[in-house]
């Protein structure tokens, strides 16, 4: 285990300088002018995979951006762990709040700065450096391992989820090894059990048949981007309720026990509040901001787009305008059916005037993770002994939609063991991921696939 920890320490600036270059790869899988970007990212992961010595390594078309598999059979009797995460990243606008440019990682004050550093690139490879040295000091791993390493997680998974229902067989597997979450604070390592589901959608609110002047028209109209403020107003009410007729139908209300438990890590609020820079919190009345954000579902606009945007003013009655908007669902609200839900209401809102054009984009339903098995309990041993402390259990309100569908189709134990931080401004201007989170989530990999190797459980007995 020494010369494994060794091995890994040895090796910190040639794996941060390869981590570089991955992160310099414009992979952003929502962008389809980005497209030839996102696969060589793909490639990237494949190369090093090869390199590692996994075998059976390879692309895999799957109708959007390709997956990344490979494999290491060789250990009979020992469980096989499939091991997710995601070479995709989000967009990078707004683009001048960027301190330094998102594909032009930056290290300072023991930070690695980028698009894609948390989330999920230096995660990704902290398996295979982990791996990589369990296979140079032993000559072979402790357990069988299987990698599936995606290119569209950040936009919904949408081919990724029908390939693993389609390819149940070659992804088998006892346990699934993903590193895409965050601690709960800096100082308490976190083992994530439950992520929220989430449905994506966009309304279009189309008017005139052309832009108009607001002067000569103003007035006698409805104004399609006046029609979509009403309509965005009436989704929620005054205390945070959502307004959409049957949206809680299928929500399992929070037992006594998941509210005290809640409760117990402590009050957010103050420590959120002063990171974000807001001063008071906001969301459904009845329920703590925990209780909220892990247990209770939400509903956010991310976006509304038309009219005039540009510098000075316009007078423009624009033509259209819309919105694109994500939900975020808790168990058993189904991705679909809710934005089915959200449609029927929106059109039933609809201002006279102008009418409403809806779009699914993707969804992924929401996941609770059993914690009472061997690979979970691997996991928090390995991370107590590289940080010291034994992690928490906690949920997360965001999402990996393929988390449940693994969970379903291929029947394994989802151990999500995450290094980025809370304030790793994922999704945002100013990514990072911190360096110790990055060498010490290699090594507590390489311990946790130690343990898992010990496993008195395998496919043949579960
Ligand atoms: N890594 C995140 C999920 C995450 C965020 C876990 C913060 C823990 C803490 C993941 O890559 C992600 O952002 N997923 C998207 C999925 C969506 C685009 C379908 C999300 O939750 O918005
Ligand atoms: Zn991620």
């Amino acid at each position: 285990m020494e010369r494994v920890l060794g091995f890994i320490r040895d090796n910190r600036e040639r794996n941060l300088a390869e981590l570089m270059e991955l992160l310099r790869i414009q992979s952003i899988s929502a962008d389809s002018t980005k497209n030839g970007e996102t696969r060589r990212a793909g490639e990237f992961v494949e190369k090093v995979m090869k390199r590692v010595g996994i075998e059976n390594v390879r692309l895999i078309e799957t109708g959007g951006h390709p997956v990344v598999y490979g494999d290491w059979l060789h250990a009979p009797g020992k469980p096989t762990i499939l091991i997710y995460g995601h070479y995709d990243v989000q967009p990078v606008d707004p683009l001048a709040e960027w301190s330094t440019p998102p594909f032009e990682p930056t290290v300072r004050d023991g930070k690695l700065y980028g698009r894609g550093t948390s989330d999920d690139k230096a995660q990704v490879m902290t398996h295979l450096y982990a791996l990589e040295a369990l296979m140079r000091i032993d000559g072979k791993l402790p357990c069988n391992v299987k990698f599936f390493i995606e290119g569209e997680e950040e936009s919904g998974s949408a081919h990724t989820a029908p390939f693993v229902v389609e390819n149940r067989d070659m992804l088998a597997c006892d346990a699934v090894a993903i590193s895409d979450t965050a601690w709960y604070s800096r100082d308490v390592p976190t083992i994530v059990y439950a992520l929220r589901g989430l449905s994506y959608m966009e309304f279009k609110v189309k008017g005139p048949i052309r832009d108009l002047h607001s002067g000569s028209y103003g007035g006698m109209i409805m104004n399609p981007l006046n029609a979509v403020a009403r309509i965005i107003s009436k989704l929620q009410d005054e205390d945070g309720k959502v307004l959409v007729p049957g949206f809680y139908d299928d929500v399992v209300p929070l037992t006594d026990e998941e509210r005290q438990e809640f409760a117990a890590v402590g009050d957010p609020d103050p420590e959120i509040m002063s990171d974000i820079g807001i001063s008071s919190m906001w969301g459904e009345k009845g329920y703590t901001s925990m209780e909220r954000n892990w247990g209770r579902p939400s509903l956010d606009v991310n976006g509304i787009f038309g009219g005039f945007q540009g510098e000075g003013g316009k007078t423009v009655i624009p033509s259209y305008g819309g919105f694109k908007m994500s939900t975020r669902l808790v168990p058993n609200q189904r991705p679909e059916k809710v934005f089915r839900l959200v449609e029927k209401y929106i059109q039933s809102i609809c201002p006279p005037g102008v009418t409403v054009e809806a779009k699914y984009h993707h969804g992924g339903e929401p996941v609770m993770v059993p914690t009472d098995n061997f690979f979970i309990e691997a996991a928090r041993a390995a991370f107590e002994e590289v940080f010291g402390k034994r992690p928490a259990l906690v949920r997360e309100g965001a999402s990996i939609p393929i988390t449940a569908t693994f969970v379903q189709e291929l029947k394994a134990a989802p151990v999500l063991i995450g290094y980025g931080l809370p304030d790793d401004h994922i999704h945002s201007p100013n990514e990072k991921m911190e360096l110790e989170g990055f060498y010490k989530g290699i090594e507590t990999n390489a311990l946790m696939y130690l343990r898992f190797g010990g496993s008195p459980q395998t496919a043949h007995d579960r």
